[in-house]
């Protein structure tokens, strides 16, 4: 018999089914009830929603009825029906039952409700399998497909940058190295150095930890470009922001200033934040229900609020203000300081109450790329803050003179040889351009109400652990 997913048993379409003989497949979440009757209830991963199974004792195998525990992966014939009880609409009266798959009660670890984050972190293998990571993969599927939409239905071409890279495009030396390499004897150089012309490519590579450098090769011909792909930090932050691996989008725009740079960053978010509120009612609900109850009042906040355009400067005054009235920070507030999460979080939840574009940036704080403004001393950054999260977008105008870009990239030390096809779209046809890049699991943090990195990602790659 065909089966039928679990999703449809709860949508309009089984009005016409009621009476009839359906088949469901599924893993087994609790069953319970008395000497004459048991109650199942059967998930499948379409949708939050279990579906109850009612089985007749007097006619059901016993021996089976026994080894269907929760875990157990089974397939059911049986009639649907308008559920008698409350919490459902309809039900399946049992009519065949075949186990594919035991789940032994005595070691399968899914059991009870409520098991923390952190042992679910353990259990990484198994933990999709629980209605919170059922959600959060849910939505983390329709945020890529929200993702794709938005930049397709606006003429943004899908640019596939390089994984393995020479470049570090933030310069923050946080690379992991790719190599083949014979780690306990390496060839060398007459200096002692290692010899990397004898490595697989020939020089040194490494994880890219942005696309950006190669997405601008892409914006300069095409226009309009996005990546969409996993980045590779090695930097030791164990903090529930930060991933060792994570997901990166990363339009590039030729012709587009601050103000469209900005107007892109809010429109973006919104139409993303606004898919979840369309597309993924009940998990939200769930996740509104058990994860964190002012969720959904707080995306609903976010795409009907205007975003704060706020320059460092002003922000730093803000702040400073903030210290003279006896508000405690934990790292020193400064202009020319790098934000940290804390005085972020002030801006967006305490002072603005909404997001804020943060905007030109003192330049000894950002990459080599930003464009310099003409007070010699901030570049055109504009990254997003947000409540919860802090920062979820870094962006910014690029420099497009060649003569400029070369001056910060001399004063910065940064090896010339590996930049000369990056200066060359300065030197040929350069035009002004800017981009963002927005780290997908924060936009899932902010999405989900979870609160920590490792709960949005199904295996998290952060310091000292790469299991599964
Ligand atoms: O601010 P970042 O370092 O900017 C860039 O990489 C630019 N090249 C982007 C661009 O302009 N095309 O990183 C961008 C975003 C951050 O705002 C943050 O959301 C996320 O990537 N991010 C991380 N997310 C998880 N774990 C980490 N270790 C992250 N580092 C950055
Ligand atoms: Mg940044």
């Amino acid at each position: 018999m065909k089966r039928t997913e679990i999703k449809q048993l709860f949508s309009a379409q089984a009005e016409g089914w009621i009476d009839t003989t359906v088949n469901v497949k599924g893993w087994v979440r609790t069953k319970r009830g008395n000497k004459n009757v048991a109650f199942i209830a059967l998930n499948d991963g379409s949708t939050i929603n279990n579906i109850q199974i009612v089985v007749d004792l007097a006619t059901a195998d016993q021996d089976l009825m026994r080894r269907i525990t929760t875990g157990a992966c089974i397939s059911v014939d049986g009639k649907l029906v308008r559920s008698q009880g409350a919490g459902q609409a309809v039900e399946i009266q049992a009519q065949d039952i075949v186990l594919y798959g035991e789940a032994d009660p005595d070691t399968y670890p899914l059991q009870k409700k409520g098991h923390s984050m952190e042992f679910l972190r353990e259990i990484g293998h198994l933990r999709p399998r629980t209605n919170t990571f059922g959600a959060v993969c849910r939505l983390r599927h329709h945020m890529a497909y929200a993702i794709h939409t938005f930049f397709h239905e606006r003429g943004f071409f899908y640019f596939h940058t390089p994984l393995i890279t020479a470049s570090d495009c933030e310069g923050a030396g946080e690379m992991f190295q790719v190599t083949t390499l014979d780690m306990a004897n390496p060839p060398r150089k007459e200096d002692g150095s290692i010899d990397y012309e004898q490595d697989f490519f020939g020089k040194q590579a490494s994880l890219t930890v942005s696309g950006q450098l190669e997405g601008e090769l892409g914006a300069t011909a095409l226009g309009k470009i996005y990546t969409f792909g996993p980045t590779f930090r090695a930097e030791n932050s164990n903090t529930p922001r930060h991933l060792a691996e994570f997901w990166m989008i990363e339009p590039e725009m030729a012709f587009y200033d601050k103000a469209d740079l900005m107007g892109l960053e809010e429109e973006f978010i919104k139409y993303c934040v606004q898919w979840a509120l369309d597309h993924c009612m009940e998990d939200l609900e769930f996740l509104n229900k058990m994860i964190d109850n002012s969720l959904i009042e707080r995306l609903r906040s976010v795409v009907s609020t205007e975003f704060v355009h706020l320059p460092y400067t002003e922000g730093i005054a803000i702040l400073e203000e903030a210290v003279k009235k006896g508000h405690k920070f934990e790292f020193p507030v400064f202009w020319g300081a790098d934000l940290a999460s804390e005085h972020e979080r002030y801006l967006v939840e305490e002072h603005f109450s909404k997001p804020v574009i943060m905007t030109d940036y003192p330049k000894e704080i950002k990459a080599f790329y930003m464009k310099q403004n003409d007070d010699g001393k901030t570049v055109q950054g504009t990254d997003v803050l947000f409540p919860q999260i802090g920062e979820i977008i870094g962006g910014s105008v690029r420099e497009e003179s060649y003569d400029k870009l070369m001056a910060r990239i001399t004063e910065l030390n940064i090896p010339m040889k590996d930049m000369w096809w990056y200066l060359d779209t300065r030197r040929y046809g350069t035009c002004p351009h800017a981009g963002f890049g927005l780290g997908f699991e924060r936009l899932m943090l902010f999405v989900t109400g979870m609160a920590n990195i490792r709960d949005v990602i199904p295996f998290p790659r952060t310091p000292k652990t790469a299991e599964f």
